[in-house]
């Protein structure tokens, strides 16, 4: 609905009204546009700033606009959606066990619980799961578990145990995850911080078997391709030489899969590029296809019974709507093959990209379809001016850190769909 000031009269109009001349509609689609843009700004907070694009519905790859227009969705909301929009499994799955029960608390058992459990446990090869719902949950609880490990299994004196992460990892938002950041953004001004991280250079094994001297060190926390920091891929053999230094110093080793896992690299998880079994795993995003915050932790039970009742938990964690889209999700990747297709697809992404020979492109970067393009600014135009050229293109991505952009389409992509992505990016690029 619009309000117009017609000839000194205020009109009400609706968009769907037969009645509308073809322009007037546009020009009331467009109003309509800006009014949501307007009220997400006025009303919410300030803590994002996205593309001008305003989305009403999504299938698949595809996701149209208010103005009726569609575009690729070439973010897949940062890898939540692996296997797309909508898909028919998944919200079949979550509209089936809607109807009969969503929500019981971990007060009571429920009769799907212990069978995703089972599931989500046999899927990746671990003794026990522990269900939570955003990502940055799922790496709090790994770190709160690596702390308790440390304490009544490794013998760490108490409140002396400390973690290892990466610098330019990002993990989340929460206070604690924020204190292990090495971006200014994240942390700026959020302080006073949580102690207790040992910050190390990204892809630099020697400085992880450095930093593994100190005996306090409970865990390594890697994210195996850093994927807010721009798809950032460390060196073949980084990931098995900081698994073997975690061993032999009986530290931890956690993976935070969140956006890596999942099919989206061209294997189940990154780690499994390098043959390596993490002692912790979080995963978050695609668990639920894009359909509700689900994220797990998943370890054995020499880690996972170091936790008793009333030591950690979620309400929503773990919930009947959750466990069986989880459950979907999953099998989802693994009926459609979705890991495969990323790595055979992404193999061509990746070489249609390098094959860009443009002065802004700096540097193409990509493991499976999981890509990114540093974008070096000419003229006054930068990666988010590209990006603001691909939108009207009909192909949505993002920045990140400014000058960055994240190539990560759903997985669900077929060869057509990305070689028409790939005319529309050299296009636009070619524009500038
Ligand atoms: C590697 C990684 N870990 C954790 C998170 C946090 O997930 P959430 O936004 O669901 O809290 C993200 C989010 O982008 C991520 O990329």
């Amino acid at each position: 609905m619009a309000i117009f000031a017609e000839s000194g009269s205020v009109v009400l109009f609706y968009n769907n009204d037969p009645n509308l001349s073809e322009p007037m509609k546009s020009v009331i689609e467009k109003t309509l546009s800006q009014e949501a843009i307007e009220r997400e700004e006025r009303f919410g907070a300030h803590n994002y700033h996205p593309i001008p694009v305003v989305i009403e519905r999504g299938e698949g790859v595809f996701v149209w606009d208010v103005e009726g227009k569609k575009y690729f969705d070439f973010l897949s909301a940062y890898s939540a959606l692996n296997q797309g929009h909508n898909h028919p499994k998944i919200v079949g799955a979550l509209i089936q066990q809607l109807k009969t029960l969503s929500l019981t608390s971990r007060a009571f058992y429920n009769n799907v619980l212990g069978e995703y459990e089972e599931f989500i446990t046999r899927f990746f090869g671990y003794d026990k799961v522990l269900p939570m719902n955003s990502g940055a949950e799922g790496v709090e609880t790994a770190m709160k578990l690596a702390r308790r490990w440390a304490y009544v299994r490794k013998g760490v004196p108490e409140n002396e145990a400390k973690i290892i992460v990466a610098d330019g990892n990002f993990h989340g938002r929460t206070i604690t995850i924020i204190s292990a950041s090495t971006d200014p953004d994240s942390y700026g001004n959020f302080g006073p911080f949580t102690p207790g991280f040992i910050k190390i250079p990204f892809n630099d094994a020697e400085a992880l078997k450095a930093a593994l001297k100190d005996k306090n060190v409970a865990a390594f926390l890697i994210e195996p391709i850093q994927g807010e920091a721009g798809v950032v891929i460390p060196d073949d053999g980084y990931l098995s030489a900081c698994y073997e230094a975690c061993k032999e110093a009986n530290v931890l080793f956690i993976a935070d899969e969140v956006q890596s896992g999942l099919g989206r690299t061209g294997k189940m998880l990154a780690c499994d590029h390098e043959g390596v079994h993490p002692d912790v795993l979080i995963l978050g995003k695609a668990l639920s296809g894009g359909l509700l915050p689900i994220s797990a932790v998943l370890a054995d039970d020499d880690i996972m019974l170091t936790i008793h009742p009333g030591q950690h938990g979620s309400t929503y964690g773990g919930n009947p709507l959750a466990d069986k889209v989880a459950i979907a999700a999953l099998q989802v990747l693994q009926d459609e093959k979705l890991s495969e297709n990323a790595e055979r697809l992404g193999k061509i992404l990746l070489k249609e990209l390098k094959a860009i020979s443009h002065p802004m492109i700096q540097l193409v970067r990509g493991k499976g379809l999981f890509c990114a393009m540093v974008i070096k600014p000419a003229n006054g135009k930068d990666a988010w001016d590209l990006c603001l050229a691909l939108k009207e293109n009909g192909l949505l991505a993002k920045p990140t850190h400014g000058d960055i952009i994240r190539f990560a389409p759903p997985l669900i992509i077929t060869e057509d769909q990305l070689n028409e992505c790939i005319q529309i990016i050299r296009n636009t690029i070619s524009s500038f």
